[in-house]
């Protein structure tokens, strides 16, 4: 079986990308990064692409006369690569349905949160705010509304009392960092299917802790009432 011809959509720092970039140098992932198209003219993650060796497009949203026409030009450039799978990593712009649409099941995002809860930004700083014990991230394919989509692959994140929005958005980034390149390697290999607009994955036998609850056991030291 070929690689997955994939293209990876950025806005900001890139270690997302920079994560899946790596596992599929590492073999570990069936796909090839194409290229990686930015929406900000000084996206970090460029810089990262660039240093990996992977071709970067930047298509400046503030130069198209309305969303349509911005999308179409990703739209062309990923048709000219021949993308067959297209990858959201931080990419901070909302996709309309036609977009969507032409790339049904084929495009998937990482949203820091367990969805349903916490769609849209500043999801650390609510999730403080109300005092969850858990947050996480979910991989998901793209639907027209926002932050909703078949989920592919979630972990969760545990919240301990002393974290503040820095602590979190680390242990939350760094689990992304394994939850992503999971979900393209068992897209890539063929192992995602989606039914009811709901995934199955085939012989999915858990095989990394991103998919389930942390065991008992790691929590017990933070779950324990020591007064
Ligand atoms: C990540 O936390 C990602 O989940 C989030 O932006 C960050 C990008 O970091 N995405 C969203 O909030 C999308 N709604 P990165 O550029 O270092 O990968």
């Amino acid at each position: 079986m070929g690689l997955l011809n994939t293209a990876i959509l950025i806005s900001g720092e890139g270690t997302n990308m920079q994560a899946l970039i790596d596992r599929c140098d590492e073999g570990k992932i069936a796909a090839k990064i194409a290229v990686v198209v930015a929406n900000v003219t000084n996206a970090q993650g460029l810089k990262r692409a660039q240093t990996a060796g992977i071709p970067t497009t930047v298509i400046d949203h503030k130069k198209y006369p309305n969303r349509e026409s911005f999308e179409n030009e990703i739209t062309d450039r990923l048709h000219a690569k021949k993308i067959e799978m297209v990858c959201l990593a931080g990419f901070m712009r909302l996709l309309t349905k036609n977009f969507v649409n032409q790339w049904y099941n084929r495009l998937i995002n990482i949203h820091p949160s367990l969805l349903p809860a916490y769609k849209g930004l500043n999801t650390h700083q609510r999730a403080l705010k109300d005092g969850v014990k858990f947050t996480g991230c979910t991989v998901h394919y793209v639907r027209p509304e926002m932050d909703t989509g078949p989920i592919i692959a979630q972990a969760v994140v545990p919240i301990f009392p002393d974290d503040n929005l820095e602590t979190l958005s680390r242990r939350v980034l760094a689990t992304e960092h394994r939850c992503y390149p999971l979900a393209l390697q068992m897209i890539a290999d063929g192992k995602v299917n989606i039914l009811n607009d709901k995934v199955i994955i085939e012989g999915a036998s858990f095989p990394r802790r991103e998919l389930l609850n942390p065991s008992k056991g790691e929590n017990k030291k933070n779950l324990v009432d020591k007064g």
